[in-house]
């Protein structure tokens, strides 16, 4: 149903088109998604453990093999030239005709990118313990090593040719300046557990740990701004999208927490991959859409306004087929929870889910020609108000363990019984949804 390597257009849901909000899959990688990036032209760049770096622009992928082991880095700032670097020590710089050129080498595994816009200059952030700045496109190539770290370094940040960030598993942030000839370095930040992931702007820096230190700090005063940490652990993805001032952490267990940085509130945290971390995010040019990866081999992107529990406060501005207004309660908690991945009209759908279509009374698992799993096609229950009930007070994780559908809860029974009387009328229509 799904080619094996191609862009899955899963669901396309649309008021106008403006609004389209798609969650896609980028299928087709043999290993776990380690990094993503997204061109400012909305391609996207996925690092894989299959050695490979894939190129998405719209249906179609591009393989850039190059390699030699497994890729941990993208970054696609510079579209058309994209940037990687793996467990090979390698960071490469790709070409639109497919050709690479190594940029630098490090002692370790490279373990994070940054450029500035203009492409002057490269930074890279290896195992080794160092950073290295690199001028490609000078007359001469040259390279510069930063010695500071006491361990691995794990995310850089350029803020110009003269001055950056660094993250490293030896618990700090170091902030670095080069003065005529020598890079000098001092300690922003003492965490104490391994940092893995930093975001800097112009007014804050955003840190993750492996001990799910979750915290941002005043950039001048180094202050601390907010602390996020929830009890899970590590932090090991890290987005931000600056027009929209969305920050994206995910985590070990797979969740993504959404974080408003103009109030500093958290106003999502869902579950995104199927199984095991989120590895890697990255937000859509727009901001609209966030790209994760993980074990699954697969990167989601998710629609972002999709991802809120109900709000009544914020009804009117979501792109639905209808004015959600006009919508019964059980109608909008369809629209927003379930049409993304279900249909209720009878016949294949290009749906991620099963047609709900007179789903009452029916056996689990029994959409004919539908790719379930095993345990639903195994399992003996029986689709009717008390199960779909318990499916969603416990969540299709608890309830049926080892299903695909993804997690989440509808935490009001009143939500849970106005979705059910909707599903009622609404499984049983012939056309039309
Ligand atoms: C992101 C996608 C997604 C969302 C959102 C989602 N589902 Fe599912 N659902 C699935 C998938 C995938 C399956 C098939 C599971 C399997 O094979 O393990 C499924 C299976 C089901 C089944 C079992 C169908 C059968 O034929 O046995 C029911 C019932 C169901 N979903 C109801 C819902 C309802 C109600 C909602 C909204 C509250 C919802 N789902 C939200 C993806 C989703």
């Amino acid at each position: 149903m799904i080619p094996l390597r191609g862009l899955a257009v899963i669901l396309t849901f649309v008021a106008g088109p403006a609004l389209a909000q798609e969650f896609t899959t980028l299928k087709g990688h043999g290993g776990p998604i380690m990094g993503l990036s997204v061109a400012p032209g909305g391609q996207v760049a996925t690092a894989s453990f299959d050695n490979s770096v894939g190129v998405w622009d719209g249906l179609a992928p591009t393989w850039l093999d190059g390699h030699d082991a497994a890729v941990v880095v993208v970054n696609f700032d510079n579209a058309p030239l994209l940037y990687s670097g793996g467990d090979d020590f390698r960071v490469l710089e790709w070409h639109p005709d497919g050709s690479a050129k190594e940029i630098t080498r490090h002692l370790g595994k490279v373990s994070d990118i940054d450029i500035l816009p203009a492409e002057t200059v490269i930074a890279s952030a290896g195992w080794d313990g160092f950073i290295q700045v690199t001028w490609p496109h000078m007359d001469h190539h040259i390279t510069e090593t930063l010695r500071g770290h006491q361990s691995n370094v794990t995310s850089v940040e350029l803020i110009s040719d003269t001055q950056l960030y660094s993250a490293s598993s030896d618990g700090t942030i170091r902030h670095w300046q080069r003065d005529d000839t020598q890079w000098q370095s001092r300690v922003v930040v003492k965490h104490g557990f391994g940092i893995n992931e930093m975001i800097v702007t112009d007014d804050w820096i955003a840190y993750g740990a492996v001990d799910g230190g979750t915290r941002v700090i005043d950039r001048e005063s180094g202050q601390q701004i907010k602390d996020f940490t929830l009890d899970r652990r590590p932090i090991l993805a890290m987005a931000w999208h600056g027009a929209t001032g969305q920050l994206a952490a995910g985590d070990g267990q797979g969740y993504i927490m959404m974080i408003d940085t103009t109030s500093w509130r958290i106003t999502r945290d869902f579950r995104a991959t199927r199984r095991g971390p989120v590895w890697a995010l990255a937000f859509s040019p727009d901001g609209k859409t966030i790209y994760a990866g993980g074990l699954d081999d697969v990167a989601y992107a998710w629609p972002v306004a999709y991802l809120d529990e109900f709000d009544p406060a914020i009804d009117g501005n979501r792109s639905f087929l209808r004015d959600a207004a006009t919508m019964s309660n059980g109608e909008r908690q369809f629209m927003r929870k379930c049409s993304i991945c279900h249909a209720l009209t009878p016949g294949p759908s290009r749906k991620a889910g099963p047609t709900l279509h007179r789903v009452f009374g029916r056996a689990a698992g029994t959409v004919p020609g539908y790719p379930y799993s095993p345990i639903l096609v195994g399992s003996d229950i029986i689709w009717n108000e008390t199960s779909i009930d318990a499916l969603f007070d416990e969540g299709p994780d608890h309830f049926i363990p080892g299903s695909k559908m993804p997690m989440q809860v509808i935490r009001e029974a009143g939500d849970r019984a106005d979705l059910i009387t909707f599903l009622k009328t609404a499984t049983k229509q012939e056309a039309d949804q």
